[in-house]
């Protein structure tokens, strides 16, 4: 028996998908049609033969994950549930706060998964490299350019049994090109390691609590035994020590972190929706009829103009109205978006009930890493007719009647 968690993080940890987050908690933000969490969820569903059940854990509100949970454990008839930690623990400590629930499973291993990466989940591949290695587990790991691998954990491993040697998060000097994914595999034994890493520190706590007034802060000791992170507090002390593994993926692998890379992880999936669920992209044949070009996603409440032209890697959501000729290509369309005759739409998200005017134009240059490379709208933003909006980004509720560029719009 297999059970898979995703750690979903909570409110303050969404704060540069800022606004979007204003509205949605982000991992439910949709990506190719789908909230970004359903991602890691099918296809931990659809690929792991044993799998008994799937956790989500997070310190965001229950009910804002209730109706999603219990509508995807209907849809996989698979049992979905949601874990709320009172505060966060940090991707470790979170875990081990449910540690009696989820090995109530008599799981033999636990798939965790970051909820903020988009990549093609290889979980058998990585399941049947972790039974060869016979270790505690297995880390999926992707080569990035030397440049961003700052921004992750960065790794050694050794070349011929694949044993992890070294690992540095963020690291400020060059470590190596291979990074830490936020996938991993392990067996039960990671909780004694998390329990380690907690009783040591609760340890060293006491024996300064004899020796100084920290005996008055008996609370801030606590909250830090708890809060264990993954990266530095597990994987970088028990390198070298022949417990984890890495399994390497040549596939794509993105982190979600900011809206622009959102559009682009959107795409991805979409692509993927090509091999994994043809039947959700769009081909232009079906009631829509409009042009339709590479892979698209049109909720089926939509509406779109027959003569409108959409595509490659644009995703419309429910209740949107496309007019006559508009023209998207690489967006984000959310609920009950209006896109008015003749507007264009590129690199960009349009928030919802938001509206485009006549021959607006509303655009990113497609540079989804940086701070202004893409165009978002918040909830409920009027751009008028004729108006051009580039590479900014529009707080909700604004109403823009004339055109902007490299900006934030408060
Ligand atoms: N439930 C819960 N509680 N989830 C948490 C908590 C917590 O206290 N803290 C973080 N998370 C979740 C986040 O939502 C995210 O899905 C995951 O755990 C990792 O978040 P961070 O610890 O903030 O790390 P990061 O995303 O900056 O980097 C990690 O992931 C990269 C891959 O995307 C590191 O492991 C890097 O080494 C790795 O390259």
């Amino acid at each position: 028996r297999v059970v898979a968690v995703i750690m979903v993080g909570g409110p303050t940890k969404g704060t540069r998908f800022r606004p979007l987050s204003f509205n949605v908690p982000k991992p439910l933000f949709p990506l190719a049609g789908q909230p970004m969490v359903h991602h890691p969820i099918s296809s931990a569903c659809q690929k792991i033969p044993n799998l008994a059940k799937i956790y989500l854990i997070g310190f965001y509100e229950e009910r804002e994950f209730a109706l999603y949970v219990s509508s995807i454990s209907n849809e996989l008839k698979l049992p979905v549930r949601y874990l709320k930690e009172d505060k966060p623990h940090g991707s470790a400590g979170g875990l081990y706060n449910f540690k009696d629930l989820i090995m109530e499973e008599d799981p033999s291993h636990i798939f965790l998964l970051n909820c903020d990466v988009c990549c093609s989940f290889p979980l058998p591949q990585m399941l049947d490299a972790h039974k060869k290695y016979g270790g505690m587990g297995t880390i999926l790991v992707v080569k990035v350019s030397p440049e961003s691998a700052s921004e992750f954990g960065e790794l050694v491993a050794d070349p011929v049994t694949n044993e992890l040697l070294h690992y540095t998060e963020k690291p400020e000097t060059f470590v190596s090109d291979r990074i830490n994914c936020g996938v991993y595999i392990f067996t039960p034994d990671i909780f004694t390691a998390i329990e380690g890493v907690s009783s040591q520190r609760k340890d060293r706590a006491n024996l300064r609590r004899v020796s100084s007034f920290e005996a008055m802060q008996p609370d801030s000791r606590s909250l830090t035994a708890n809060y264990v992170r993954l990266d530095q507090d597990i994987l970088s002390p028990l390198a070298g020590k022949k417990q984890l593994y890495i399994y390497e993926t040549v596939d794509f692998w993105e982190q979600i972190k900011t809206p622009g890379m959102s559009i682009k992880c959107s795409a991805l999936y979409l692509s993927q929706f090509r091999h994994t669920a043809p039947h959700l992209l769009e081909n232009g044949d079906g009631i829509k009829k409009a042009c339709i070009i590479g892979d698209v996603y049109i909720h089926p409440s939509a509406k779109v103009h027959p003569s409108a032209k959409i595509g490659p890697g644009v995703s419309i959501s429910a209740n949107a109205r496309i007019g006559a000729g508009a023209r998207l290509i690489n967006c984000i369309v959310l609920d009950d978006v209006e896109i008015k005759e003749n507007a264009v739409v590129i690199h960009a998200i349009v928030g919802w009930k938001s509206s485009i005017g006549r021959w607006a134009r509303v655009q990113g240059r497609g540079d989804y890493n940086a701070k202004l490379g893409v165009t978002i709208l918040g909830e409920s933003v009027a751009v008028e007719d004729e108006v051009v909006v580039i590479n900014s980004t529009v707080l909700p509720h604004k109403t823009l009647n004339v055109g902007v560029q490299d900006e934030i719009i408060l």
